[in-house]
């Protein structure tokens, strides 16, 4: 069904010529499609031209390393709107939070601003403010929200729960048999599918809003998600909770002897499932029909 502001922003957003970074990504490729649905112009920032083959037919390719901001010369040339997906969340390059989620979005940035591009819409994280003094993740992407508040452009912040592919992990511990949780497990979210926070990311990117709490239809506690998990999986379930003090700690110590790569996605982690992540409801794609397909597909 398409609504009247679903009509609105396609009309609004129609012929507009829009960069996606981070369009390779769970949310980018969401967001690349929600576009071109939109009737966008889509140039896509991808890191190796292999990956370009894999964008839809239409997407403009822009092969550059957010990195190296000498490869992102005339990436934002003739762009109506940025929208931002780009970040770390499973570290393997050898880089850090703060030389992606913040510099390497600090570069797009300055191109936005230099190019005369008209709104730059940005992914960070729900309660990312709160979150940034003790997780080194939030405290990157803050940073950079930091950098897009000054910004002479115009801005907004999205700022999501969990995304449905995240979650995919307690699919996978619940078909082997036990899910193990940091805290009590009575910690509620409500986590959100790309295409929902991609609908989201177009509707506020078209919106005079400067910052928009995003999650999913259904709140759960993480002792409900783990019990949707083996429900899918149709196993028997067996819930580990790993008490929060113990597990701080043991962030507290990794933190000071590891690389960001191995405490950092602890640390996010830690917090997300001992705080409340409940975000304004949106969206309709349902976690557990989610669960359910990818527990079919063997996806898990
Ligand atoms: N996952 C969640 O539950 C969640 C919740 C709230 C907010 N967020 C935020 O939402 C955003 C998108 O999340 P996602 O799940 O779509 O992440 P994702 O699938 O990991 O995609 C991240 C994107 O950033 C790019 N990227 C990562 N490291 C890079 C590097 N060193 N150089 C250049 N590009 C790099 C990736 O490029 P490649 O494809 O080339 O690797 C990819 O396009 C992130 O900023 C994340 O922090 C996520």
């Amino acid at each position: 069904m398409t609504t009247n502001s679903q009509v609105e922003l396609q009309h609004g957003a129609r012929g507009q010529r829009v960069l996606v970074a981070g369009a390779t990504g769970y949310l980018g490729r969401h967001l690349v499609r929600a576009l071109i649905d939109a009737g966008c112009q889509v140039r896509a920032l991808v890191r190796r031209p292999e990956q370009a083959a894999a964008l839809p037919r239409g997407v403009d390719a822009f092969v550059g390393q957010v990195t190296d901001p000498a490869t992102l010369s005339g990436v934002a040339d003739d762009i109506d709107v940025v929208i931002s997906s780009l970040g770390i969340t499973r570290q393997r390059d050898g880089v850090t939070y703060m030389d992606v989620d913040y510099r390497g979005n600090l570069a797009l940035l300055q191109l936005a601003e230099k190019a005369g591009v008209r709104r730059f819409a940005y992914v960070s994280v729900l309660h990312g403010r709160d979150l940034r003094a003790t997780v080194r993740l939030a405290a990157a992407k803050e940073r950079f929200v930091d950098a897009l508040t000054a910004s002479p452009i115009s801005t907004v912040v999205v700022r999501p729960t969990g995304y449905f592919a995240d979650m995919s992990e307690f699919l996978t511990m619940a078909g082997r048999g036990a899910v193990s949780l940091f805290g009590d497990g009575q910690a509620s979210i409500n986590p959100i599918s790309g295409r929902d926070v991609a609908t989201a990311c177009v509707a506020a990117a078209w919106s005079d809003a400067t910052e928009v709490e995003v999650g999913g239809p259904d709140t759960f506690t993480f002792d409900g998600i783990a019990r949707a998990a083996f429900a899918a999986q149709g196993t028997t379930p067996t819930i580990r909770h790993i008490p929060q003090g113990l597990a701080a700690a043991a962030a507290w110590v990794l933190a000071r002897c590891t690389p960001e790569r191995v405490y950092g996605p602890l640390q996010f982690l830690i917090a997300v499932m001992t705080h409340d992540m409940t975000a304004p409801q949106t969206g309709s794609d349902r976690l557990v029909d989610y669960f359910t397909q990818a527990a079919r597909d063997g996806r898990s």
